[in-house]
């Protein structure tokens, strides 16, 4: 008999403070210098809030080892090579902010990790100890019902952090298979509660409201996992 277990945690300012009593990750990035160029890479030294939420999803990963890891849209930064190093470890992402060559180089000295694709367009029979998407929904890609169905039942856990902006933002973007313009808004944690809560039909399912948000444009984060045992 199989157990599922859902579980959703914010990212506060409580636990930020409580991070940076022990910024680990800062201090790994250290030791990769050569590894700047790629943003995920900045963005962690640059940003503390990115640290929190890499120390949360990753900070298991990078002291244990010989698990099967599906990082889906997970960039690329220095401890990337620490995962790569003790897990069986994939990297599912288009890398749309990185150099491919560079990317590719590391891969190829690497075992090949990357692949460079569309997660939608990805096929597998392979079963993973984690499928981790970070950063990606439903920011970056409002596929989030289809990845949750696509992924929950191949892998123990599923992580994906979920971000959220309630403010009165929208963006101007173009479609590259037409000349449409489309005005993309944000998901709010409302709307975004009422898809968890539909996919997993679990109505138990509810994403705090956050007090005061740790990222400077106002975006709430959660973790959402959902675990199979
Ligand atoms: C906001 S970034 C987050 C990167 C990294 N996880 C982090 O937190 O620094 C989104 C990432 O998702 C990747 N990405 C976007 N759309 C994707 C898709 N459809 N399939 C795979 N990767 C995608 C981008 O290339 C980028 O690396």
């Amino acid at each position: 008999m199989q157990n599922l277990l859902n579980m959703v945690k914010i990212y506060d300012e409580d636990a930020l403070s409580e991070y940076l009593k022990n910024d680990f990750i800062l201090e790994g990035l250290s030791k990769y210098q050569g590894d700047k160029e790629f943003v995920s890479h900045e963005w962690l030294l640059n940003m503390e809030e990115k640290r929190l939420i890499y120390a949360d999803v990753y900070g298991e990963l990078l002291k244990s080892s010989g698990r099967k890891v599906l990082d889906v849209g997970g960039g690329f930064c220095g401890l990337s090579r620490e995962l790569i190093e003790r897990h069986d470890y994939t990297l599912l992402d288009i890398m749309a902010h990185d150099d491919h060559k560079k990317i590719g180089e590391i891969s190829s000295e690497n075992g090949g990790f990357w692949i460079n694709s569309d997660w939608y367009e990805f096929d597998t029979d392979r079963n993973y100890d984690f499928v981790i998407a970070n950063d990606l929904f439903p920011n970056v890609d409002q596929r989030l019902r289809m990845f949750v169905e696509k992924f929950k039942d191949i892998t123990k856990n599923l992580i994906l952090t979920i971000t959220c902006n309630d403010k009165d933002v929208f963006y101007k973007v173009k479609r590259v298979d037409a000349q449409e313009l489309l005005i993309v808004a944000p998901w709010g944690r409302d709307m975004t509660e009422r898809v968890l809560q539909n996919l997993f039909n679990e109505r138990s399912i509810s994403l705090p409201k956050s007090k005061k948000p740790i990222f400077r444009n106002g975006r709430v984060v959660y973790k959402f996992s959902h675990t199979i045992s």
